[in-house]
């Protein structure tokens, strides 16, 4: 993971803007799926999984911090009905068939600027977690974060606002 510092002497000594969609890939094994817009830069650690279908969607803003093994999804992965899932996994590991996603809840998750996200945390669908906030390692994100907070937890809740 890349420290602060680096993170500041590395945007000081970039005179040209970032391009658009950048995932710092030196350090990352990471799985990102269809519906993601990653408006900056983003530095992650190993097994990053962002989860993004068409319906629902995914933005990262600029110098988030993702740490290890962490999930991100926009949608419920698979029905409530066993039926469905049935139907899911023989289509995808038995008939080599995509995942069928439209039919699942989705909603958009918007990860704003300069958020750092802790080791093995999951935030789930329909979240905004605002600018400068933290989430705490392994916390599972079910609700909207407010800008400078510090939340925690499963599910996670506000632990203390943070210096804007
Ligand atoms: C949140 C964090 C930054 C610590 O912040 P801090 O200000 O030093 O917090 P403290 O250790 O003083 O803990 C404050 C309270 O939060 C709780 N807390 C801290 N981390 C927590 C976590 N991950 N989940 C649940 N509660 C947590 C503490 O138990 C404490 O509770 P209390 O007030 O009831 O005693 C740190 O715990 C953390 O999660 N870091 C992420 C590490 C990581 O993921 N690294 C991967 C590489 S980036």
């Amino acid at each position: 993971m890349a420290t602060a510092d680096s993170l500041r002497e590395q945007s000081q000594t970039n005179s040209s803007p970032a391009p658009r969609s950048e995932v710092d890939e030196r350090r990352t094994a990471a799985w990102i799926g269809q519906g993601v817009l990653v408006e900056g830069r983003i530095t992650s650690s190993q097994d990053l999984r962002i989860d993004g279908t068409v319906e629902g969607t995914i933005e990262v803003g600029n110098h988030v911090l993702i740490a290890h093994m962490v999930d991100i999804h926009d949608n419920n992965s698979h029905s409530l009905d066993w039926r469905d899932r049935r139907e899911d996994a023989l289509n995808v590991f038995e008939r080599g068939r995509a995942l069928e996603t439209a039919k699942m809840p989705a909603a958009q998750v918007v990860i704003e600027d300069d958020v750092w996200i802790g080791a093995k945390s999951t935030i789930m669908k329909g979240v905004r977690i605002g600018r400068g906030a933290v989430v705490a390692a392994a916390s599972v994100v079910t609700k909207a974060v407010p800008p400078f907070t510090l939340v925690a937890g499963n599910p996670a809740r506000t632990l203390r606002e943070l210096t804007p």
